[in-house]
């Protein structure tokens, strides 16, 4: 008989990994498996959710775990596992720690899912997204990193902040890299088809673009403890979403390019068009010249990086 639930795996019980788990359940998406290094935080949170579903009014099923044959044919493996930074520390810091954990997990899950599509979460999230794809040997199409929903998600924010409109009309754009070198690409964003050149100053588009590129330190900074969870997981979720119903959404997300945009090999964020397959098509847009630089800048910058990855895990200096 033909599976009627997707069943999808989220690794890391955790700020993100939880709420997802929580999202997917409760938005009827699909049946949850949270599994964690700390069992009892995967089984309490699972049973508490699972719980909750009486008074959600939803029968999807979801359990907490330790044990990854529990994960067995997941359609969607989501990897939120790892350290979250804090105050004073980089996503890049987070890099040799959490590549042993995310290494270590893309190679569990997969024993158990190799038909699964990949979302990772983890940061750096450029050089973790590149990783599973090396751990698991999978197509690029079915390994993916949620950023860049994330990135817009906030961009559209604040540009419905600054409009007083309803961030439903609101489109935004932001490409490459989930660091400070992200572009946010004010000139293909817009307010019900308007452009948003025309609706808001230069100046004000600056300050949303500065604000959106250091959003997630904005939370950090508030949170003392550890980083953004609630837009994450919304994010991780729209994805998901778009899988396992096959919607065939475009939305921006990590990559792999394979000659798009003028580049080889570097894991970076681009529109896609995401459904049962992973991705399905890669969009190209039209970048003017300073896009593009400021593109070029961030895939530099995330080349740099699986340079360091792959010297520090052969041992030869950075
Ligand atoms: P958290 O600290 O709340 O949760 C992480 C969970 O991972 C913990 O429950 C921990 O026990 C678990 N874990 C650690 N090692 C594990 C292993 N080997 N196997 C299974 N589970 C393991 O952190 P939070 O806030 O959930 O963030 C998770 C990651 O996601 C961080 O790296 C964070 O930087 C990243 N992140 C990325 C975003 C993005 O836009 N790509 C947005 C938000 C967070
Ligand atoms: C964020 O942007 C922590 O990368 C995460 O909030």
């Amino acid at each position: 008989m033909k599976k009627l639930q997707a069943k999808v795996t989220v690794v890391g019980a955790g700020n993100v990994g939880a709420t997802t788990a929580q999202r997917l359940c409760e938005k009827n998406i699909a049946n949850v498996v949270l599994i964690d290094i700390a069992e009892g935080i995967a089984k309490g949170k699972a049973l508490d959710l699972a719980e909750a579903a009486p008074v959600e009014l939803h029968d999807r099923k979801i359990i907490g775990t330790g044990d990854y044959s529990l994960t067995a044919n997941s359609d969607v493996v989501v990897i939120t596992a790892g350290i979250a930074r804090k105050p004073g520390m980089s996503r890049d810091d987070l890099l040799m720690t959490n590549a042993k954990i995310v290494s270590s997990v893309a190679k569990q899950t997969y024993k158990y899912s190799p038909d699964a599509i990949f979302v990772v979460v983890s940061n750096p999230l450029d050089v973790m997204t590149y990783l599973v794809q090396k751990e698991t040997g999978l197509p690029s199409s079915r390994v993916i990193g949620m950023a860049g929903v994330l990135d817009s998600a906030r961009m559209k924010f604040f540009i419905a902040e600054a409009l007083d409109v309803s961030v439903q009309d609101v489109i935004a754009n932001v490409l490459g890299g989930h660091g400070d070198t992200m572009v946010p690409l004010p000139r293909l964003s817009s307010v019900a088809g308007i452009p948003l050149c025309d609706l808001l100053s230069k100046e004000k588009i600056e300050a949303i673009n500065e604000r959106t590129k250091k959003g997630g330190l904005e939370i950090v900074n508030h949170l003392q403890t550890g980083s953004a969870f609630y837009a994450p997981a919304s994010s991780v979720v729209e994805m998901v979403d778009s899988i396992v119903n096959d919607r065939k959404r475009i939305l921006p997300c990590c990559v792999k390019l394979n000659g798009e945009y003028s580049m080889n090999g570097v894991y970076t964020g681009v529109p896609v068009k995401l459904g049962s397959n992973g991705i399905e098509e890669i969009i190209e847009l039209k970048l003017n010249q300073e896009e593009m630089n400021e593109f070029k800048i961030s895939c530099d910058h995330i080349k740099g990086q699986i340079d360091n990855l792959s010297n520090l895990l052969s041992g030869s200096p950075s």
